[in-house]
């Protein structure tokens, strides 16, 4: 059976939060009590350095972690100290905890997350980690590598009304509300939307919560930012695979992703984005562009999609035959992973990509920019205010021809250097290449022309005009040089080496 859910009761929330204030229970404060080592054991889900530095912690701030973070059993007393104004009879009308023998337990997780010094406070259902059960079906998820990847990537730009899609326990919109003038929510899970208005309750914002499927509760709304972590999981359609609410949409293969972004547009305004998570399928030896283009074809969207991971059939039934809390030993796991490799097998997968879809509606109606590519190692964090730049110098580019193009003096962005490698002792470099410090920390290997282009590129010059000089100084005709040269020049602007 699924545990409540908490009641979003005004005053007894106001209590809460004035005791969660009090006790600063905040990301530095628990990161300052556990220390790196139980910090980063927590993070690989190992739990007891944390239970041994909160057990040998006296003080509320300790109880509360053990209680709310950890899922441990708590002494009566410690509780209540912890919770001051709330007291038990509050917590437990909240329906935070429970007596268990002589102690309390807490009957879902409850613990701060922030960005650039602010504290929020989530509250979702306990992880496997403290119930060390297998998760039940409609479990709602807390804040895992997924949401924090999506709230990285999401630009934020203001604009006056933001969606969430699939909200689970809100973490999203809590990000938006910094942004956004009205946040809207969605999910298709009731219990999730009890998570849902209890956080926005808890963190004193006010969001619209709707309840269905998808965009089927926002039919006929438009909005400038829609943000989606959705159910994006590949699972096998057979009763021998749970189908957990939190990341399964209940459709085959990746069309749930595919439907996203072909439905998307209809609710974006102009200028709008879209920014969401995705995994797609890669039929045979065919190339994943060529699947995740189909779907962005006709939607007149600009399209810019990042693959961040590829995993074969087989790592992705582990992966995913192993969440949920079923541990390799077991005849499910085995039955499951089965079920995963049948599931790819009968419609040819060979891989399953893993990536960030960023879609805007263009303004006016020129042709749409659909740019699909890979960056598979470490990116800026946050890489929102990138995404947000790419997006401009990928409408900029889109909007104006090579001759304007040309006619801009470009300068080399402050994270970027150039790397000249070569056998020691050789004059002359064998490779010269760019690296960017952020973004997508792009390495671009350059040719002759390249490289000298780049090196008058201080924002004096138009490129038109250095490419001339170039093709003068290698004695090659000034027109094929510059053709030859705009690929680079846009491939650099569009990932911010050049601005
Ligand atoms: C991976 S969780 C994301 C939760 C949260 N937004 C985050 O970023 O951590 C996916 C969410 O989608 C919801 N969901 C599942 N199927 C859905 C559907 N068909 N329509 C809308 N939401 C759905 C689940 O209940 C769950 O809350």
């Amino acid at each position: 059976m699924s545990a409540p859910t908490p009641a979003a009761d005004p005053v007894l929330v106001a209590r809460l939060r004035a005791d969660l204030e009090s006790v600063a229970y905040t990301v530095e404060a628990v990161g300052e009590l556990l220390g790196p080592l139980a910090s980063a054991a927590l993070d690989r889900e190992q739990m007891i350095p944390a239970q041994r530095v909160t057990a040998a912690a006296a003080g509320p701030l300790a109880t509360l972690v053990r209680l709310f973070g950890l899922g441990d059993a708590v002494d009566i007393d410690e509780a209540a100290a912890a919770l001051p104004s709330l007291g038990l009879d509050g917590a437990a009308a909240l329906r935070l905890v429970r007596q268990q023998g002589p102690g309390v337990v807490a009957t879902c997780d409850l613990r701060p997350y922030g960005e650039e010094g602010r504290t929020w406070w989530v509250a979702s259902d306990l992880p496997e980690l403290a119930t060390r059960a297998p998760l039940s079906e409609d479990h709602v998820l807390g804040i895992g590598g997924a949401s924090t990847t999506l709230a990285s990537w999401t630009p934020r730009p203001v604009v006056e009304r933001a969606l969430d899609v699939g909200t689970g326990c809100g973490v999203q919109a809590l990000h938006l509300g910094s942004h956004a003038r009205h946040v809207t929510v969605t999910d298709i899970s009731t219990r999730a939307l009890e998570f849902a208005r209890f956080n926005a309750a808890l963190n004193g914002v006010e969001w619209e919560v709707v309840e269905g499927s998808m965009l089927d509760p926002v039919a006929g709304q438009r909005f400038g930012l829609i943000v989606s972590n959705p159910p994006f999981v590949i699972t096998p359609r057979t009763p021998d695979v749970p189908l957990f609410e939190y990341r399964d949409g209940g459709q085959a293969g990746d069309t749930l992703v595919a439907d996203l972004v072909r439905s998307i547009g209809d609710h974006l305004e102009a200028g709008g984005v879209a920014q969401f998570l995705g995994n797609w399928e890669v039929v045979g030896d065919t190339d994943w562009r060529e699947r995740v283009r189909g779907w962005v074809a006709g939607t007149g969207l600009d399209a810019w999609i990042v693959q961040r991971d590829v995993q074969d059939p087989a790592e992705y039934a582990e992966t995913w035959s192993r969440d949920g809390g079923h541990h390799s030993a077991t005849t499910e796991f085995a039955t499951m992973y089965a079920a995963w490799l049948d599931d790819f097998a009968s419609r040819g997968v060979s891989a399953i990509g893993f990536g960030v879809i960023t879609l805007q509606r263009p303004v006016g109606d020129r042709e749409p920019f659909v740019d699909l590519t890979e960056a598979t190692g470490p990116v800026a964090a946050p890489m929102g205010s990138h995404v947000l730049s790419g997006l401009r110098a990928r409408t900029w580019l889109a909007e104006h021809d090579d001759d304007e193009l040309l006619a801009v003096a470009w300068r080399c962005a402050d994270d970027v250097v150039e790397e000249r490698h070569g056998r020691p002792g050789d004059d002359e470099p064998a490779v010269i290449q760019l690296r960017q410090g952020g973004g997508l920390g792009r390495v671009v290997r350059l040719d002759t022309v390249g490289a000298a282009l780049v090196s008058v590129c201080d924002g004096s010059l138009p490129a038109g005009v250095a490419l001339s000089a170039i093709a003068e100084l290698l004695g090659e005709e000034a027109d094929a040089v510059r053709s030859s040269a705009l690929p680079l020049l846009r491939g650099l602007v569009a990932d911010g080496l050049l601005v």
